[in-house]
């Protein structure tokens, strides 16, 4: 479960005001609860956390069983955006840092770049390791995962044979419509399908997130029961839920104290990614019609001494949101040393984790100090319970804040805009009359 903190805001804003925007988020929350606003066709994350059926479950545990019968060792999950960050940074939280897992695949991403160094390295790893893919798509026509994946497969079955390469294939895709879709049915892939009513970005609890994480070895069942467990929370409307908090919060800073960027503070390498996830998560879904806050991030303590001088002095446009671990789950205590040259037997006898939470709430204070708001969002520790916890935390939070703000959290006519001049660049068919045009202007 999550706790939430606001008394970093304090100095910052007057208790009237909190209670003007708790209403306006009250308001949003009811929008989100009776199905009423901008984007309704696509609120069916909501309840995935409590609707998801067994047999969905079993069948991504059993990707993962007949995998690991197959013996393999590399599972490259290809996917760009909601259909890849939710899953990579559920594994990369749950993994071990450095050393490879043993009993279950390691798991890799593609298709969320176009650099041809990236593929022709991960291509290397392939090669030294039996390979399985999973190309994940909803609309089955995006172009980064779709030139993996066309890498990908063609290596699949130049290494295995074609019928042996589709039983190491699974496409995670649209029900009906799309490339990929016609794709995995002529081949016969196994498919699995994100629904119709859950966008991209929040989409790590249906099986585009599901069937990476059990491949990987991850417990869904956990993950699904955290999140389900702060559903339970978060459907009760008081100014004591934590979504509606942060929601009131954040638009309060935005709105009325002149703070146009929120920067998610993690102090554990393992969940950077989750301030990845988190960023396509709120830029998405707020940054539309001249309005938002911009998502940012930074990973302490080590950018304390690259980003912490900005944030400390620089133009006085952020609030911080900070995700605290509770407990470490293992022990590095800090030994005595005789000589002490390094002078810090003042730290003997504690653990590192000790240390990371004072430099924690020592720059909490001085960030404060220097005019930056700061929310805290705690869990426990990181597990899967946990993590499906934040995940349905910032899934709902980000839904009432967006219709506080006045947007619609569930669009992105933005991002086309790249891709019809990328698509005319390239002579995509049905493109080509707009390619003169573009190239004129560079
Ligand atoms: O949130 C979204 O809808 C997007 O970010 C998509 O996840 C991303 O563009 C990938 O799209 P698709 O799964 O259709 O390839």
């Amino acid at each position: 479960m999550v706790t939430f903190k606001l008394d970093g805001c304090n100095p910052f804003v007057k208790q009237d005001d909190y209670a003007a925007y708790v209403q306006k988020a009250f308001e949003a929350f009811d929008v989100l609860r009776d199905e009423t606003g901008e984007g309704n066709d696509f609120l069916g994350w909501k309840t995935l956390p409590s609707e998801t059926p067994e047999s969905l479950i079993q069948a991504c545990e059993d990707v993962r069983d007949d995998w690991k019968e197959k013996g393999v060792e590399l599972v490259v999950v290809i996917g760009i955006g909601g259909s890849y960050l939710g899953a990579k940074c559920a594994i990369e939280a749950l993994s071990h840092a450095f050393v490879r897992p043993e009993g279950h695949p390691q798991v890799v991403f593609a298709g969320n770049n176009l650099s041809e160094e990236y593929l022709a390295e991960l291509m290397d790893l392939a090669k030294l390791r039996s390979t399985a893919v999973i190309v994940i798509s909803k609309s089955g026509t995006t172009t980064e995962p779709a030139v993996a994946f066309r890498i990908f497969k063609e290596y699949l079955e130049q290494t295995y044979g074609k019928p042996a390469a589709a039983e190491r294939i699974v496409a995670i895709t649209d029900a009906k419509k799309g490339a990929l879709k016609t794709l995995a049915t002529q081949e016969g892939y196994k498919t699995f399908v994100v629904p119709d009513n859950v966008g991209g970005r929040f989409s790590v609890l249906t099986p585009v997130g599901l069937v990476p994480i059990a491949v990987a070895g991850y417990d869904i069942r956990a993950l699904l029961k955290g999140a389900a467990e702060e559903r339970e929370a978060l459907l009760v409307k008081s100014a004591d839920n934590a979504a509606i908090q942060y929601a009131a919060m954040r638009n309060l800073l935005h709105s009325e104290c002149g703070k146009a960027v929120e920067i998610l503070v993690t102090y554990n390498p393992k969940l950077t990614f989750l301030a990845e996830w988190w960023k396509q998560l709120y830029g998405e879904s707020e940054g539309k019609d001249g309005k938002g806050i911009f998502p940012a991030s930074v990973a302490n303590t080590a950018d304390l001494h690259s980003m912490g001088q900005f944030i400390q002095e620089g133009s006085r446009v952020m609030f911080e949101t900070v995700v605290n671990v509770e407990k470490s789950q293992r022990d590095v205590v800090i030994g005595a040393d005789f000589q002490n040259l390094d002078q810090l037997n003042y730290l003997a006898g504690q653990h590192v984790n000790h240390c990371n939470a004072m430099a924690q709430l020592g720059t909490k204070l001085a960030h404060i100090d220097g005019g930056v708001p700061q929310m805290e969002v705690s869990i426990e520790k990181i597990d899967e319970s946990n993590l499906g916890a934040i995940f349905y935390f910032f899934e709902m939070a980000c839904g009432i804040s967006a219709y506080v703000l006045g947007v619609n959290p569930f669009n992105q006519p933005g991002v086309e805009a790249y891709k019809k001049n990328m698509f005319a660049l390239l002579r995509k068919p049905g493109y080509e009359d707009q390619t003169e045009a573009i190239l004129k202007r560079i």
